[in-house]
């Protein structure tokens, strides 16, 4: 696998600065919503969308010289992502998260339920305090669409009847907007032509889209361990990601599993066995592939640079987290 540590080399010092400045701007007025806000910027994530937002911010600048409002565009997507994988947990009921146990197993839903709103809050206010308006109107379109995602996914649950075209909207609501959203943003900070902020959005929404693939791949293909979340969890709780739909399409079976909600002894491990003797993880990767390999495209219209490279092997990292 690509070293992400390798690939954000040229923003990993601002990257290691966003991390301190998270929990400093996430305030000390609630000492709970603080404990929880601290715990959970604590122990890093992967960082993928502020690295991106300051990526872009170095292609479109003049010198590559990141801004004050790109960086805090990095922080309000971390923000963002943070506050709703906090939700997800609690909707997924997921125990453990980044290699620890989750802000509703380590405190209690509630505590859940407020800290994410809580983040939801503060990322709103800190992106009206960025004083523009287009870059407003895009993020607050993402948190509106995480919702939806969400409950997309919620309504969906165990439907046999689900397309892979369903299954990539809800992918696009629940994780490519918010990267598609904040390129477009960091480009229009840096005063870019709207055709190569749309260039840029192009880029996240596909990124975004074989991110999520991978995401759901690797929920079949690899260890709790590496995760650091549980593995295994899509099937069993009836979120039919590409793997199973693509299976389905050779293995009939399946459908009889999943609509009886694997309410027999040994049904989920009998549905398993039959997404791994199908081409359904194949095929899915390489739908991963096709993404990661438009995104690519839309970054022809730039000038060579050291940053567009890095945007490149991004979409190579994030197919190498397969292998
Ligand atoms: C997890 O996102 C949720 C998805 C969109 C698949 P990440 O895999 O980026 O999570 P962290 O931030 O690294 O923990
Ligand atoms: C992405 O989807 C989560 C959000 C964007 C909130 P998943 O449900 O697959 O994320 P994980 O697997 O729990 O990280
Ligand atoms: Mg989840
Ligand atoms: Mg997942």
């Amino acid at each position: 696998m690509i070293s992400s540590t390798l690939l954000f080399s040229s923003v990993e010092e601002d990257l290691r600065l966003l991390t301190e400045n998270l929990k400093q701007l996430v305030g000390a007025r609630h000492p709970i919503l603080y404990a929880a806000a601290e715990y959970l910027f604590g122990v890093k994530g992967k960082r993928v969308r502020p690295a991106i937002v300051l990526l872009v911010a170095r292609t479109t600048m003049p010198n590559g010289k990141i801004s004050e409002k790109h960086r805090r565009l990095a922080e309000i997507t971390e923000m963002i992502h943070t506050a709703s994988l906090v939700h997800d947990d609690v909707v997924d009921e997921s125990e453990l998260r980044r290699g620890v146990p989750t802000v509703h197993s380590r405190f209690n839903n509630r505590v859940a339920v407020l800290a994410g709103d809580f983040l939801f809050a503060q990322s709103s206010w800190h992106l009206a305090n960025l004083d523009n308006l287009q870059v407003v109107k895009l993020l607050s379109e993402v948190i509106k669409d995480l919702a939806e995602g969400e409950i997309q996914q919620g309504l969906n649950g165990f439907d046999t009847s689900l397309s892979i075209e369903a299954y990539l909207e809800k992918s696009y609501y629940k994780t490519a907007s918010l990267i598609a959203n904040s390129c477009k943003a960091a480009a229009c900070l840096s005063e870019v032509s709207e055709a190569l902020a749309e260039d840029f959005y192009s880029y996240g929404r596909n990124i975004g889209l074989a991110f999520q693939i991978v995401d759901d791949i690797l929920d079949f293909t690899a260890s709790t361990e590496t995760l650091g979340k549980p593995a295994g969890s899509d099937l069993k709780s009836g979120n039919l990601t590409a793997p199973v739909l693509f299976a389905m399409e050779e293995q009939p079976y399946l459908e009889v599993l999943i609509e009886r909600e694997f309410a027999q002894e040994g049904d989920l491990e009998q549905a398993l066995a039959l997404v791994a003797n199908s081409r359904g993880i194949e095929r899915s990767r390489e739908l991963a592939t096709h993404h990661a390999h438009q995104a690519v495209e839309y970054l022809a219209p730039l000038p060579a640079s050291e940053s567009r490279q890095a945007l490149i092997d991004l979409a190579d990292y994030v197919l190498s987290r397969l292998y």
